[in-house]
């Protein structure tokens, strides 16, 4: 047909009929927009078959002119209208195909996002922080990796130190480690506050050690240092203030007996026991029939270890104690299993959910 048109003048009607038939059908059997775009570019595009037609009308004679010349318009506008109508079909189809397929299913049910609750590890610290608070403790945040001056050396247990022994530890070089208490948070504390008075914060975190793992150890754990001092911090201070925790955090009357003990870095020293939040003290299997429970170290804070935090002891007084956090949870909510509170296990913790 190109080279008819393009050659010849011999173009006669029913070759132009020809030409209709041929184009109508490439029409509509064009399945996309592209193919359709092709057959409007090859006809009536600028180099178009059409187009050519009807530059050819000037050179035909001119009694030819008018008929052949009608002729050509015609096509044209036929073609014009029917690659029209051809695109809106593919539109629609387009369309429908669409919809059909990105329909969104309104009856399926939604993703479930589970609801997560707090650790009780973090519950507890929590409660703890806020009863302290209130009488007036805040807290200070101290490092995990610890120089060996710091958890040991300033805390009266040098090098060779027998109480070292009980802290065999996580070093991560000669002369850091990985906290095994956070009483060397009392001295970083100290050193911040730069001798002013009164000193009252608590110290929280993770503490290591490498001990045994059973239901009661873990080499990870939590304690709660606290630290008050001023002019005339006393012992029975601190028997109130220990006291007013454990019942405000058991929410009953809990008995507290101090029994002499010793730590390098407080003088005189104690451990920290309560009545059995269980059984009141009658003895149960949880106190192992003592009806008590171990819950904390302390005493008054040693005067080296005042001085080693910028404070002199002839001055100033203060008290110390450090809380076991696991134990103090497994307590409150019942947990028989310090190893449990590592664990991750959603089964456990989705029990703490609304508590
Ligand atoms: N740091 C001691 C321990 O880990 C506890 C303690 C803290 C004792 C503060 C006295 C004063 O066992």
């Amino acid at each position: 047909m190109q080279e008819s048109c393009a050659s010849g003048m011999d173009h006669d009607l029913r070759d132009l009929a020809e030409l209709e038939r041929l184009i109508l059908q490439q029409i509509s059997e064009s399945s996309t927009i592209d193919e359709l775009e092709g057959v409007r570019i090859r006809y009536l595009g600028r180099k178009g078959e059409i187009s050519a037609l009807l530059k050819h009308i000037g050179n035909l004679a001119p009694e030819q002119r008018p008929v052949f010349g009608a002729a050509v318009n015609a096509l044209r506008d036929k073609v014009t209208q029917m690659i029209a109508a051809r695109k809106a079909e593919l539109d629609r189809e387009a369309l429908e195909q669409s919809l059909a397929r990105d329909t969104i299913d309104v009856s399926l049910p939604g993703e479930v996002f589970e609801l997560g609750g707090l650790h009780p590890l973090t519950k507890a610290l929590r409660e703890i922080t806020s009863i302290l608070s209130s009488m007036g403790f805040t807290v200070y945040e101290s490092r995990e990796a610890e120089t060996d001056d710091m958890n040991f050396v300033k805390l009266n247990v040098p090098k060779g130190h027998p109480a070292r022994d009980m802290q065999e530890t996580f070093y991560l070089t000669g002369t850091t480690l990985l906290r095994t208490h956070t009483s060397p948070g009392q001295i970083r504390g100290m050193l911040a506050l730069e001798g002013k008075l009164p000193v009252r914060f608590i110290v929280p975190g993770r503490v290591y050690r490498r001990d045994q793992t059973d239901a009661s150890h873990h080499p990870v754990f939590f304690q709660v240092e606290g630290l008050a001092i001023d002019a005339d911090v006393t012992f029975k201070q601190l028997r109130g203030v220990i006291s007013a925790l454990m019942n405000r955090f058991f929410g009953q009357d809990v008995k507290i007996r101090l029994r002499p003990s010793y730590f390098p870095f407080t003088e005189p020293s104690c451990e920290v026991d309560i009545s059995c939040v269980f059984c009141k003290g009658e003895g149960c299997s949880v106190c192992g029939n003592s009806g008590y429970l171990e819950v904390a170290g302390a005493g008054m804070v040693h005067p080296q270890v005042l001085i080693n935090g910028g404070y002199d002891p002839e001055e100033v007084s203060g008290f110390a104690f450090g809380f076991g956090l696991d134990r103090l949870a497994m307590l409150k909510y019942g947990i028989d299993d310090i190893r449990l509170l590592y664990g991750n296990d959603k089964r456990f913790l989705s029990q703490f959910r609304g508590l």
